[in-house]
């Protein structure tokens, strides 16, 4: 992509549209959904948002900040960078360590993306028509316990996500993300007020929001701050990447604002949606993995009109899939590109096929492997939980601690046009707020 030189409106809402399109996905609704189930609600709800606001915010501008200062891909900007500023040349291992982030992300992103496509088909096929929760479920088991059906999609979604970056048309999918994303907002809606008809409203509403802090441990915390980083696709050096396209005029704390709410907003949405349907129906909301596979198609199934909107809803969700999906590979396919001889489309052909090799590994686990176990995790559960939780963290923490105490304070501040009040404010958050939060959580988490 050649660096934009639009008028400035228009720079930035490409950029906020490339952003969001990496930023929503799967992990606002599936994951988002299953971790708040998961942890027991609104305890887990309201550190996200905490962790969202005073981790994601300044770790986000940094990650941009360093692209745009850089201009190349994560490894080398961070390298000179820190050349530039006297410091060690390891930083670059920030960069690498978001590639191989992305890479073991993506193995198992594309198996739930693979459960978007089927279930888009299954909508069309009119499957989940008049089903009760009892034939919802067993729909879902069905799927999982075959190997061959998830072996399928998952190569239909990986091939999707290869032809796609082969051809180099992800500017298009971003245009394309300027109509979807207002379209699954307005689907989302539809789908929490058949939440408020159904009468179990209030009750999803003190799930999400009215905590138990009993049910906050250092586990839930982690959780909630692993779920912040991957919803915001951050600490894999992708923003870094989106940075280095930023132009100069762009305001990078307004710009992150924008995206962040536009992301919280949409995993807000989503839940509002699901837990009302889990109450009305009895279902269990620690189902794990599942639950939007379990809880949506039953409201599809029953409501009027529900084939489209069942069927339209996940065509925006595995479109959403894929656009996230997208960023997810480019950052494999750069780096063999530029350290290989490989061209564009053997390159991308070779990180689809290691992607898809890990993404096999993962989908067994759901059956023939859910016996194999490493530290008392399944394959797909190892793969979310390294990265997510251990990964993406420290690599963010890596990128803030370089923008906050590396680079010369005066013009990260000129560079982000803060006033006086600001200046302050920004200083003590990437300095110490949110470096120490992570290394607290961390150190909570893992005890
Ligand atoms: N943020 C995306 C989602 O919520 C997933 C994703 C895309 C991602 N790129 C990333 C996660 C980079 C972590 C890092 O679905």
């Amino acid at each position: 992509m050649a660096k934009l030189a639009h008028a400035q409106w228009s720079s930035r809402m490409t950029f906020v549209l490339a952003a969001a399109g990496s930023a929503v996905g799967l992990g606002n609704i599936w994951r988002f959904s299953y971790m708040v189930g998961d942890s027991g609600g609104a305890a887990f709800v309201l550190v996200y948002l905490a962790c969202v606001t005073l981790v994601g915010l300044p770790i986000l501008v940094a990650e941009w900040m360093i692209g745009r200062r850089g201009q190349k891909n994560p490894i080398n900007t961070m390298a000179e960078l820190a050349a530039n500023h006297g410091k060690s040349k390891a930083w670059a291992l920030i960069g690498a360590s978001g590639v191989l982030a992305a890479f073991l992300i993506l193995s198992f992103y594309s198996v739930i993306g693979g459960w978007s496509l089927n279930y888009t088909l299954s909508s069309v096929l009119g499957t989940f028509n008049g089903q009760d929760a009892d034939g919802i479920s067993g729909l879902f088991g069905g799927m999982l316990g075959s190997p061959t059906t998830l072996l399928l999609w998952h190569t239909a979604f990986m091939a999707l996500v290869v032809g796609i970056v082969a051809r180099g048309v992800t500017k298009g999918l971003e245009s394309a993300a300027r109509l979807l994303m207002p379209a699954l907002i307005i689907l989302m809606l539809i789908l929490v007020g058949y939440g408020v008809a159904s009468g179990y409203f209030g009750e999803a509403l003190a799930f999400m929001f009215r905590p138990d802090w009993s049910a906050l441990n250092g586990g839930v915390v982690l959780a909630a701050m692993g779920q912040a980083f991957f919803t915001l696709s951050l600490g894999m050096g992708i923003m870094m990447a989106y940075g280095s396209y930023l132009g100069e005029d762009v305001n990078l704390i307004s710009t992150a604002r924008t995206v962040i709410i536009l992301d919280t907003v949409i995993a807000l949405l989503a839940g509002l949606a699901i837990f009302p349907i889990v109450f009305a129906n009895g279902l269990s909301a620690g189902e794990g993995p599942g639950l939007i596979f379990v809880t949506l198609p039953l409201a599809f199934g029953n409501m009027a009109g529900g084939t489209i909107l069942g069927l339209i809803f996940f065509l925006l969700l595995t479109f959403a899939a894929l656009t996230s999906a997208i960023s997810l590979l480019e950052p494999t396919v750069e780096m063999l590109e530029e350290r290989t001889t490989m061209t564009r489309v053997t390159a991308t052909l070779a990180s689809g096929i290691g992607v898809w090799l890990l993404g096999v590994a993962a989908l067994l686990s759901f059956n023939v492997w859910s016996e194999v176990l490493f530290f008392g995790l399944n394959i797909f559960d190892l793969l979310d939980t390294f990265t997510s939780k251990i990964m993406l963290p420290l690599t963010g923490l890596g990128a803030i601690v370089f923008v906050g105490w590396c680079l010369k304070r005066e013009s990260v501040e000129a560079e982000l046009g803060l006033s006086a009040t600001g200046k302050n404010m920004w200083n003590i958050i990437a300095r110490y707020v949110a470096p120490a939060g992570v290394i607290a959580v961390f150190i909570t988490g893992l005890l």
